[in-house]
């Protein structure tokens, strides 16, 4: 239990330190990318009955890289199946297979609607696989607490074991199913896009292809600018209207000015609703940040609930809220109501919400050793505070969080991403990069076409991994063309596999 309750304080003040995050301090390590923060759904959605899919287990190695005893030890690596659409091994049917993200599967199952939709097409068996340490694919017995205790456990939390894990059980199921000859196409959103894409570079005999999206596998360090993140954000708000860009740019100042006046806490306390009894002008500031930055992701053009309920077109919500607003504190508050009560049911609002309903908290851990992200910068233009973003910071979080020193240049080392159309055009093919510019991860996206099937896809219009979601009756044509174009690309993979196939035989 002690060590229960140090590893919970780690990730409270982790987490506080991000919603803190203001323009002194880049001590944060931002929760990437497809993570919430806040009130988030309280709900605990979905009831564990009537969900299109069967939960299995499997029996994965813990250390696929060396042969001590130790890496012979084992967990249990949930997956999530549906055959209800699959052509069957006879037929040699595609599988479809979801690469599983830094957090619950079956959160990344429900929003990944293109799959299900798409599997009827093409006859498909539909995988989705849940990465280790996360939801309830946790080694060391299944029990979280002992798992992430210390370094000598957390250590097998990398994304190269995550990948040859389901190279494992992706052939496993294969022999189990007779379908050896099934083509498997890998998909990915946000890290799951980034797991998708490496993993067709670095298994291309288990998948025949990739779609991965949003998946930002160029914002490492030394690859693109920690600025570009709060730069795309600004660029969405500022293109809703100058004077919503303004009162942004202007809050930060103003909340301090506030919060330094006698009683002025106060105000601020009512004015935001905040059910907190003490709250500090820092710990708002992080508040409203994370209320742009995590609209700015989910900028879609149908109402969703992805991190929070939203309303379609949410940035310009927000815009004509500030535009309504009475003075400026009433008109923050009112664009933060969108993101954080769209659903009318707040009572009020805790600066200091620290729940994690999708399971999301061991990305500290691979933001601390491999994931070396740069973003949270911000230049003179932004509509945040000035700042910028600082490796050193980064280590010393890390060494006091966890005691451990990053490897900035792993990641890089594994997969690549220096002069990447160089490169990858000979050595890769069959993958398609799918970015939305509105989402501030499109900044670390791969936006050019590589070759005739490093295809890179981008919607002006889009967020983050827009493409994948269920598709609605209001879907733009720009997003019907999108997946259109994904199924396309993806039925040649797959013809082209059965040609290769039948030359073969
Ligand atoms: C597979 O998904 C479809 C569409 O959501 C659903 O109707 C069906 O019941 C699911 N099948 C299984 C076996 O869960
Ligand atoms: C394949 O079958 C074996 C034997 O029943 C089972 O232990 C294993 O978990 C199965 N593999 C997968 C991926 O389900
Ligand atoms: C949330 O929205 C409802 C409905 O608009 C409103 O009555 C309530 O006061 C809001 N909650 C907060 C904390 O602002
Ligand atoms: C890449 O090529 C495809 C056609 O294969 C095209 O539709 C797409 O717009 C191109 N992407 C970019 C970013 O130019």
């Amino acid at each position: 239990m002690a060590i229960l309750f140090r590893f919970t304080t780690i990730i409270l003040f982790s987490l506080l330190s991000l919603l803190c995050f203001s323009l002194t301090s880049s001590h944060f390590i931002p929760r990437f990318p497809s993570s919430p923060i806040l009130p988030e759904l309280k709900q605990r959605s979905h009831s564990a009955q009537n969900v299109p899919y069967k939960t299995k287990f499997f029996t994965q190695i813990l250390d696929h890289f060396n042969f001590n005893p130790q890496s012979y030890e084992t967990f249990q690596q949930r997956y999530l199946i549906n055959d209800t659409y699959w052509g069957g091994a006879k037929k040699k049917a595609p599988i479809f297979v979801y690469t599983g993200n830094e957090g619950n599967i079956e959160w990344f199952t429900q929003n990944t609607g293109f799959m299900f939709e798409k599997a009827p097409h093409f006859h498909a068996l539909l995988v989705f696989i849940e990465h280790r340490f996360y939801g309830k694919s946790i080694p060391f017995g299944g029990n979280k607490n002992v798992a992430y205790s210390d370094n000598t456990k957390l250590g097998y939390l990398s994304s190269t074991q995550a990948l040859a894990d389901y190279a494992t059980l992706i052939i496993d199921l294969k022999k189990n199913l007779s379908a050896t000859q099934s083509p498997v196409v890998v998909f990915g959103g946000s890290y799951g896009g980034m797991l998708a894409a490496w993993f067709r570079i670095k298994y291309p005999h288990v998948a025949i292809g990739a779609l991965a999206s949003s998946a930002p596998i160029l914002q490492f360090m030394g690859l693109s600018s920690p600025d570009i993140f709060t730069s795309i954000i600004t660029q969405d708000f500022r293109g809703e209207s100058e004077n919503c860009y303004k009162i942004i740019k202007g809050s930060w100042k103003l909340i301090e000015e506030v919060a330094k006046k006698h009683g002025g806490v106060e105000v601020l306390r009512k004015t935001f609703r905040l059910c907190n009894k003490y709250i500090d002008a820092s710990a708002l500031e992080g508040w409203l940040r994370s209320a742009w930055i995590y609209t700015a992701m989910t900028d879609y053009p149908t109402p969703s609930n992805f991190l929070n309920p939203m309303p379609a077109n949410p940035v310009k919500k927000m815009c004509e809220a500030i535009e309504m607003g009475k003075n400026t504190l009433g008109k923050l508050y009112a664009a933060a109501n969108i993101y954080y009560n769209y659903s009318g049911t707040e009572t009020c609002f805790d600066l200091y919400d620290d729940s994690d309903p999708h399971d999301l908290g061991g990305w500290q851990w691979q933001a601390c050793t491999e994931m070396i992200m740069p973003v949270g910068g911000s230049n003179k233009e932004s509509m945040f505070p000035e700042s910028e973003w600082s490796y050193e910071d980064r280590v010393t979080s890390c060494q006091s969080f966890f005691n451990v020193t990053p490897r900035p240049h792993w990641i890089t080392t594994e997969f690549g991403g220096h002069d990447i159309e160089l490169f990858l055009k000979r050595s890769a093919s069959n993958i398609i990069f799918f970015n939305g510019l509105r989402d501030p991860w499109s900044g670390g996206g791969v936006l050019k076409n590589i070759s005739e099937t490093l295809v890179a896809i981008v919607a002006k219009k889009g967020a983050h991994h827009v493409d994948l979601r269920y598709s609605t009756k209001e879907d733009p044509k720009w997003l019907k063309d999108v997946r259109e174009q994904e199924v396309k690309i993806i039925a040649s993979w797959i013809s082209q596999y059965y040609q290769d196939l039948q030359s073969h035989d």
